[in-house]
């Protein structure tokens, strides 16, 4: 892969490791929307920030007109910009260009008229000195190797000037997604899922977890119904970290190994002595080595496994985040959870999926859920009964009972109900999504063939 690199030797300046960058922001944190049309207005305190950054990267503005900032995150900040050298190159990722260049005039003058007259815009996304140099290398390589895929934003180029790292990808228009997500039909859902998909696909094609599925990285344009992935910044390569977990076993063989531990035991003892079952305790000293697995992501995407720390995590996580997505569109609710820590996140899912499937899950990968929340019922709600709660159909109206759920809500709660499995190992793959047929239906309702 090219990285380019400024010619200055590298400053003395340190490269700040940390260990803080397993938790993305928060959906209701997200950075604001990104200006949809036009170069927009631009603030003081913008203007400064992108004169400091012009300032300090050495022959930026040779290259970028910088136009406004488009994003702030946890790991970078994201800026629009113009390509000032973009007849320089060859610009094979610009598919709007090479679409142009097919329908229009073949002749060569008119093509470069057209160029001419209109901007090339790039997102310039500006990563913090303090990632680690091994991060922002995955994060390129990984962009890299999703180059080809149409539904991942793709990297151009990537420059460095001393510590600082950024990276140039094509700008892609499109809207907030709480400008839409509320008014969206069940048609324009499912658009956005199989561009979704069809991203999520090619990436675990690839072997790679995205690891932060949310709407903020998933830029979608609902008048030319596309959307591209973006932010690789805590994607993996699957099987990184693994190591084996209790999930990894046969049931039957599960089954043997949770049968035979120190508290399925101490269970049983008390069973047959007739004796009051042991109160849930916790050792004073506990001497266990504490479990580490990766928990990147965001609070309220974050997959079972990943709050159960399971140290065999699978792309399959991914879906599971797909399936928070859905379930934000037919609720009507964003952020769905708004939990403020793994623990709280756990309890939430706990209320809605109940005790019983709950405490399966965590024995699944060797944890052991013991609970007295009044709140967490055994059997817990369908989705269908929330989904009506969410969206005020529960309440019996003085004019008769509340509206039912229509066949299409009924259909794709079916669809989010196979991406939201508990069980890894049951979910639905990216692929088997694409060929479900609620994905698959045509506008008047009828299932298409596939070619
Ligand atoms: N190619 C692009 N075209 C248009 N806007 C973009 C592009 N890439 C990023 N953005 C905007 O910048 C925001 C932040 O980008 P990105 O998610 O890559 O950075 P991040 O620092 O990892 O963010 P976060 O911590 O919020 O997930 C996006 O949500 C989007 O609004
Ligand atoms: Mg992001
Ligand atoms: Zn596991």
């Amino acid at each position: 892969m090219l990285v380019h690199e400024d010619d200055v030797k590298r400053g003395d300046s340190t490269e700040v490791e940390t260990d803080e960058l397993e938790e993305s922001m928060g959906p209701l944190e997200e950075s604001g929307g990104t200006v949809s049309e036009g170069d927009g207005e631009m603030d003081d305190l913008v203007a400064d920030d992108i004169a400091r950054f012009e300032a300090s990267f050495k022959n930026i503005t040779q290259r970028y007109r910088l136009i406004n900032r488009i994003g702030e995150g946890t790991f970078s900040t994201v800026y629009k910009a113009e390509d000032l050298l973009y007849d320089h190159y060859q610009n094979d990722w610009d598919l709007e260009a090479n679409k142009e260049n097919r329908d229009s005039d073949s002749s060569a003058v008119k093509q470069s008229l057209v160029r001419q007259q209109k901007p090339r815009y790039v997102a310039i996304k500006k990563i913090y000195v303090t990632s680690s140099p091994l991060r922002i290398l995955n994060e390129l390589e990984l962009l890299h190797d999703l180059r080809s895929s149409p539904n991942v934003c793709p990297l151009i180029t990537a420059f460095r000037h001393q510590d600082q790292v950024i990276a140039i990808l094509p700008y892609f228009q499109h809207k907030d997604f709480r400008d839409y997500y509320r008014d969206f039909s069940m048609d324009e859902i499912r658009d956005y899922l199989r561009n979704l998909f069809s991203a999520v696909k090619s990436v675990h094609d690839a072997d790679i977890i995205h690891r932060d599925i949310k709407p903020t990285n998933f830029l979608y344009s609902p008048s030319q119904r596309h959307g591209v992935l973006v932010d690789f910044g805590l994607a993996e390569r699957e099987g990184t970290d693994y190591h084996h977990c209790q999930c990894c076993y046969e049931q039957e063989e599960r089954a043997r190994k949770v049968q035979s531990s120190v508290y399925a035991r101490k269970l049983d003892a008390a069973r047959t002595s007739n004796v009051p079952l042991p109160k849930p305790s916790y050792p004073k000293d506990d001497q266990r080595p504490s479990r580490r697995a990766n928990r990147a992501g965001t609070r309220g995407f974050r997959a079972p496994e990943v709050l159960l720390k399971c140290t065999a995590q699978s792309c399959l996580i991914d879906i599971w985040s797909c399936g928070i997505i859905l379930l934000t569109f037919l609720s009507k609710r964003f952020p769905f959870f708004h939990s403020a820590d793994d623990i709280d996140a756990f309890i939430e899912l706990s209320c809605i999926f109940g005790k019983q499937k709950m405490k399966q899950v965590a024995f699944l990968h060797g944890q052991i859920l013991q609970t007295n929340i009044p709140s967490m019922t055994e059997t817990g709600h369908s989705w269908e009964k929330i989904i009506l709660w969410c969206t005020g159909r529960n309440k019996k109206s003085a004019e008769g009972p509340g509206e039912g759920l229509s066949e299409d809500e009924k259909e794709a709660i079916n669809f989010m109900r196979a991406c939201l499995n508990l069980h890894p190992g049951n979910r639905i793959s990216a692929e088997e999504c694409l060929e479900h047929p609620y994905l698959n239906r045509t506008e008047s309702g009828s299932t298409t063939v596939a070619a």
